[in-house]
């Protein structure tokens, strides 16, 4: 089914839980079409000897939750043989100078730094606004030597990338065990080494013995009022913060959070509806 690029998430969520381990995102045309537009491809491959009509019902009814919030096309079912799909033609996207490939089994674009990141029930294809500004900073701000905490990390993405990058270690944390195995994967199909991944809860404690010289949070504006301050505790004077996933009309609001937690904004993105910050402690 096809699905605007800043609701792939979701969709990708809901077959998954159907469809492990066989589900693929593909970018159709031009990614600058607009987020709204029905832009991205959601595909899922099930063996026909299973039972095709619960799982259609089932996906209808899950999805049918989405169609009030935002367009959906029709699911459209086909019956094809085995090596036909095996032949498919699942299309890796790019972000900046890095390609985001959708299983190891491809061959990367020349000139471009690849990772691997299977589609799962961890966020974080890529195809997201709020990943894709993450990817820009990081590039824009991370050092070589750098030890990073990225915060949320879902599908690992953004730690996989900061290391791609230069970073000397990543710390990926995530409440849910899915992002945890998702990161574990896809850090070994990406030839990463450096990255760990535990599960902790970022409003509760963050028990974290280093201070991270940059720190990646791409979550939302309910997670940063809950976390600032465990967050801000573990910033040294030149860490830099990049907090992405605040909607725009959230930002003044969260700003202001930050300002009264003692940090500074000093960079800025938008893309969409959404919103990037880039902070450091305020000397
Ligand atoms: C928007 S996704 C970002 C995923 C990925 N970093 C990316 O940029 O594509 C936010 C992530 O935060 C995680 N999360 C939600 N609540 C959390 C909490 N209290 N503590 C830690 N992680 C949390 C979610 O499981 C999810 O993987």
């Amino acid at each position: 089914m096809r699905v605007p690029a800043e609701f792939v998430e979701p969709v990708v969520r809901m077959f998954s839980k159907f469809l492990t381990n066989n589900v693929y995102v593909e970018q159709l045309g031009d990614p600058e079409d607009g987020i709204e537009k029905l832009n991205t491809r959601v595909s899922g491959f099930l063996p026909k000897k299973s039972n095709t009509d619960k799982l259609e019902s089932n996906l209808k009814s899950g999805l049918s939750l989405f169609s009030g919030v935002f367009d959906l096309s029709e699911i459209l079912i086909e019956e094809i043989n085995s090596d036909v799909w095996e032949k498919q033609e699942f299309e890796p996207i790019e972000i900046n100078d890095i390609q985001i490939l959708p299983s190891k089994d491809y061959s990367l674009k020349e000139g471009y730094i690849g990772i691997v990141i299977e589609p799962s029930m961890a966020f974080g294809t890529g195809h997201h606004p709020t990943t894709k500004m993450c990817i820009s900073l990081i590039k824009k701000y991370v050092s070589n030597n750098f030890n990073v905490l990225d915060l949320g990390c879902g599908s690992g993405v953004l730690g996989i990338v900061s290391i791609k990058y230069g970073a000397k270690y990543c710390l990926s944390l995530d409440i849910e065990e899915e992002s945890i195995k998702a990161t574990n994967q896809n850090s070994i199909d990406s030839n990463v080494k450096n990255i760990e991944s535990k599960r902790m809860d970022l409003t509760q404690s963050l028990d974290i013995n280093f201070i991270p010289e940059m720190i990646i949070g791409n979550l939302n504006s309910y997670l940063f009022k809950e976390g600032i301050k465990n967050i801000e505790n573990l910033m040294g004077q030149n860490t830099i913060m990049i907090a992405s996933g605040v909607l725009i009309e959230n930002y003044k609001e969260i700003n202001k959070l930050f300002i009264d937690n003692g940090l500074l904004e000093i960079d800025k993105q938008e893309s969409g509806d959404w919103t990037a910050l880039v902070l450091q402690k305020n000397a």
